[in-house]
């Protein structure tokens, strides 16, 4: 597989490229955006496009939104009113650097330049609407921001285990289920695929976030270019708070035997899944 991070940067820069770039909030936006995230969203869209034939021209300004709506969460979500983090990407967040008004203003930007792609493409067909709308919809409230929500408003309490499956699923999950699924809207599979892919996604994105909180004890700051113990610090509900190191591998390791056993009723249908399992190895094994 190529560096799927080279794949989606040039589209990004290509939209970006539309904009004046003395702007400070343009200027903030691509600050964040051409850091060097390990662009996993776009790699898994990539990869469950190749596993539907989909050409990956196709989906690029779908990588493109998700790329942009995920940058955008990161930079809310270091805000002080947030997780109140200093370092991200390998370098200082953005409200450190410009100022939390226009790091606001560049997560506002980056969301509405995503919905401006994916608008554009739902003229296209009904098809491209569908795939625009899995895009907007587990972005939103009932994805990534409700996932955000749960995730404050349990800061410092005792939540159960199904509340915390909640936060995860949505906090992370979403935005990782609609890199996954996307690609089906455009392809000519029937349901039974898109429940596989759903399946699949599901486990992905716990396996993704437990593998996060997990990095978040165990990491070298400088590896992963953010910084770690503010879980603890925080007070924040997450799969080691909760059950330890030893629980969270446990519970990682589940995840990931999910995701290999969707993979493997895939291959049985004759989809090629390997660019899936191999991002499904690079999470289990990811130090950054
Ligand atoms: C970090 O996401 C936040 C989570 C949702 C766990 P990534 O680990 O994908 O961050 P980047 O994109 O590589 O910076
Ligand atoms: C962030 O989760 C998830 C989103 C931005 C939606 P975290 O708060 O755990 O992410 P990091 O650890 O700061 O990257
Ligand atoms: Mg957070
Ligand atoms: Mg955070
Ligand atoms: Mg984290």
């Amino acid at each position: 597989m190529s560096d799927p991070n080279s794949w989606i940067t040039p589209h990004l820069e290509k939209i970006f490229k539309e904009y004046d770039p003395d702007d400070q909030v343009v200027k903030a936006a691509s600050y964040s955006l051409f850091a060097g995230g390990k662009r996993m969203r776009p790699a898994l869209m990539r990869a469950s496009a190749k596993m539907l034939s989909i050409d990956p021209e196709e989906i690029a300004p779908y990588a493109c939104a998700l790329e942009m709506i995920h940058t955008y969460s990161l930079i809310h979500d270091d805000l002080p009113c947030m997780d109140n983090d200093d370092y991200r990407r390998g370098r200082a967040t953005c409200h450190k650097v410009f100022g939390e008004g226009i790091a606001v203003l560049a997560g506002d930007m980056l969301l509405n330049s995503a919905h401006e792609v994916l608008l554009k493409q739902a003229f296209i067909s009904e098809n491209h609407a569908r795939a625009s709308y899995n895009i907007s919809n587990n972005s939103g409230i009932m994805g990534m921001i409700g996932g955000q929500s749960i995730d404050l408003e349990s800061e410092g309490k005792h939540i159960t285990l199904d509340r915390l499956y909640e936060l995860q699923k949505k906090k992370t999950g979403a935005l990782i289920l609609a890199s996954i699924t996307t690609p089906y809207y455009l392809s000519s599979y029937d349901e039974k695929i898109l429940d596989l892919l759903q399946d699949f996604a599901g486990h992905l994105g716990l396996a993704f976030q437990i593998k996060d909180d997990i990095l978040d004890v165990e990491a070298d700051a400088s590896v992963i270019g953010k910084s770690t113990g503010k879980d603890a610090r925080d007070d924040k509900s997450t799969f080691v708070t909760m059950l330890g190191i030893e629980g969270a591998r446990e519970k990682l390791r589940e995840e990931e035997d999910g995701c290999y056993r969707v993979l493997s009723d895939l291959s049985s249908m004759n989809m090629d899944i390997i660019d899936l399992r191999e991002l499904t190895d690079f999470n289990l094994k990811r130090e950054y």
